[in-house]
């Protein structure tokens, strides 16, 4: 009777699983189709399914198929560069202050996995407890050259040097060998940190992010002078019109809008001729070949 009972409950345990399991790829949407050189970029990571920002977001995307993992840079008390969005810990750890407050090994204290299991619990894994925020270096030691990045300058006027680091960064790890492949692209808000960049470096492909209050106000001659030192022109998908979104492939840019995370957002963006998309969604996109 006992073994019985055993035998119950380890069908009904297993039936939850199964169950649940089937509810997790019952939610999965049908991707789109994109063409074959559209750049998929993992915003923040695979970051729709692991904490942002970490190399288990990374990771993530990478194993999904992302052509870019998408890295916001921010720099430490000491000078050292971190992937984070935000420029405060606040939201994404378990800590509270500026990220420029923080000494690397202060910050690698931080616990920047559990936010993430409390806020998305049909989403969370045990190993997202604990995990910490990486470095540049500690992305660059992970994937080296195995992996395309896209990475963001996040308010450069703030900190010291960020470019510069950067670039020292990218040479020390070999990504800078090849830039014909555009395996690193850089992206900013700032127009001042991509001529910065471009001065020194022309050859790596540049992006030039719009705010999206922006878009609108853009007219050819703006994207003809973006075009002197930029490759794409990154825009907030929801101010993207047909018009302007012709007038930036008219211009000879890409266009790479953010942050793309639904079926028909995807495909509205590429019936509009995008040429790559942020996403937190990596399996929005496939590939036609
Ligand atoms: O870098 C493109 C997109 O990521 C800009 O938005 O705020 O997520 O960095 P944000
Ligand atoms: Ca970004």
């Amino acid at each position: 009777m006992k073994k019985l009972f055993v035998l119950f409950f380890l069908i009904l345990g297993l039936g939850s699983v199964v169950l649940i399991q089937a509810e997790k790829n019952s939610s999965k949407p049908t991707p789109v189709t994109v063409p074959g050189d559209f750049a998929v970029i993992a915003h923040r990571g695979a970051s729709g399914y692991a904490p942002e920002h970490t190399l288990e977001a990374y990771r993530l995307a990478q194993q999904m198929g992302a052509d870019y993992l998408e890295i916001d840079l921010q720099q430490t008390k000491d000078g050292v560069l971190v992937a984070m969005h935000d420029d405060s810990v606040d939201r994404t750890t378990d800590g509270s202050g500026l990220v420029s407050s923080f000494t690397l090994d202060q910050l690698k204290e931080l616990d920047a996995g559990s936010w993430f299991n409390q806020k998305y619990p049909e989403k969370a894994e045990e190993y997202f407890s604990g995990i910490s925020v990486p470095s540049l270096k500690d992305v660059f030691e992970e994937f080296g050259t195995s992996a395309n990045y896209y990475i963001e300058t996040k308010t450069p006027d703030a900190y010291d040097q960020m470019e510069a680091s950067l670039l020292q960064l990218l040479d020390e790890y070999h990504l800078l060998e090849t830039p014909q492949s555009n395996q690193v692209i850089i992206q900013s808000f700032s127009q001042e940190s991509l001529l910065l960049i471009h001065q020194s470096h022309e050859e790596i492909p540049l992006i030039q992010l719009i705010p999206k209050e922006k878009a609108a106000e853009l007219n050819a001659e703006d994207l003809a002078r973006i075009r002197t030192y930029a490759d794409g022109v990154g825009v907030n998908y929801n101010h993207l019109t047909a018009d302007f979104a012709h007038s930036v492939r008219e211009a000879g840019l890409d266009l790479h809008p953010y942050t793309v995370n639904t079926v028909p957002d995807m495909a509205d963006i590429v019936g509009k001729g995008a040429t790559g998309a942020f996403t937190d969604y990596i399996d929005l996109a496939e590939k036609t070949n």
